[in-house]
């Protein structure tokens, strides 16, 4: 019988801005970590995003949604352009696949990688846990009385409890895999009753999984995750605080430039996205200086979710090798340094 290679459906949702110039050098790397371990990608091609929005009038629609949900796994760029009003896109495309295709995971890893200058204290070596489908993104609360002076806006957070215990349990596996030990974050003497909850489950799952937990209130999180990052390794929090934290991650790592993400639905029921943290930076679309390192990062994590740790190994030491040399200026310089690094990677198995 002819051996099978593993094989893997792809979307590839290059965006907006500098998303198609990042998203093509992960797509080559990937196809040639491909070729090194033994299996291969179908791209299709999605072609979602601002431009797509403003020429057909539509943010996703039902066609493109379902050949998402047949995919093993999606890579996006960026979306977001000036032309298009804020939410639209957020809303209409990014929040309703990882609400949707119950992505409630964010993975956000923040290492500080060899070559790359800290603003902090020490070297970062954390993985953020955002909550990715709850909390104050869900969409509840609304505007009455518009326009008048009593106009009021609110902005629920929703907690559930099976949102919650899963997130916890996913951050519980992975401290296990790393230090075993967790780090709650949150704002539990001001918001009690979210807090509560998340408290209380995280003591349960820590317990039942045997790993350490600590906790520590989201402003105080954001200063010793400047002067004492040691203290941190897996780090799980709710919705808005990781999204604020995570950016602070980046920051201490070398910038987003540098921030791969993974929206995950680990029962893998469906595709989980991946997508590097930068935007579609359309200042500098189209120069050629885009670096697409968050890109190739992100391409990583996706194949690890995927069941091929090799290679993903392989592409996150390109990226630090290549970051220990000096870094390249151009995209074309991180295309090239990355293949030859990529090229020089030990095949295992
Ligand atoms: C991110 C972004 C998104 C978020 C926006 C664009 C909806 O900031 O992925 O961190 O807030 O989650
Ligand atoms: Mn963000």
């Amino acid at each position: 019988m002819a051996d099978h290679v593993r094989s893997y459906v792809v979307a590839d949702l290059p965006g907006d801005g500098i998303g198609p110039e990042v998203v093509a050098v992960a797509r080559d790397l990937v196809d040639a970590a491909g070729s090194r371990f033994g299996f291969t990608v179908d791209w299709q091609h999605c072609p979602l995003g601002a431009e797509y929005y403003l020429r057909t009038g539509e943010v996703l629609p039902g066609a493109e949604f379902d050949r998402l949900r047949k995919t093993d796994a999606i890579l996006l760029g960026a979306v977001g352009s000036p032309s298009v009003p804020p939410g639209v896109l957020e809303r209409g495309l990014l929040l309703r696949l990882r609400f949707e295709l119950d992505l409630y995971i964010n993975l956000r890893p923040a290492r500080l990688r060899p070559g790359v200058v800290s603003h902090g204290a020490g070297a970062l070596d954390t993985v953020v846990v955002r909550e990715n489908t709850e909390g104050l993104y869900a969409g509840a609360g609304g505007t009455v009385h518009k326009g008048t002076a009593f106009e009021t806006a609110t902005e629920e957070s929703l907690n559930t409890r099976a949102g919650v215990e899963r997130c916890l349990r996913y951050a519980a596996g992975l401290a296990r895999r790393r230090a075993g030990k967790m780090t709650l974050v949150h704002k539990t003497n001001v918001l009690v009753h979210a807090g509560d909850l998340w408290q209380r489950v995280a003591r349960e799952v820590a317990d039942a999984e045997g790993v350490a937990l600590d906790y520590a209130h989201v402003d105080a999180a954001c200063l010793y995750l400047v002067d004492d990052p040691g203290r941190f390794d897996v780090i799980v929090t709710d919705n808005l605080f990781g999204d604020i934290i995570s950016d602070l991650g980046a920051a201490l790592t070398g910038g987003l430039g540098l921030s791969p993400s993974g929206n995950l639905n680990p029962d893998k029921t469906g595709p989980s996205m991946f997508e590097p943290v930068h935007g579609s930076a359309p200042d500098i679309a189209g120069t050629g200086k885009a670096s697409p390192a968050a890109a190739v990062l992100s391409a990583a994590l996706m194949l690890d979710h995927l069941g091929e740790p090799e290679a993903a190994a392989a592409l996150d030491g390109a990226v630090d090798a290549v970051l220990g040399a000096g870094g390249q200026d151009t995209t074309a310089g991180w295309a090239k340094a990355l293949a030859t690094e990529l090229a020089a990677a030990e095949v295992t198995r």
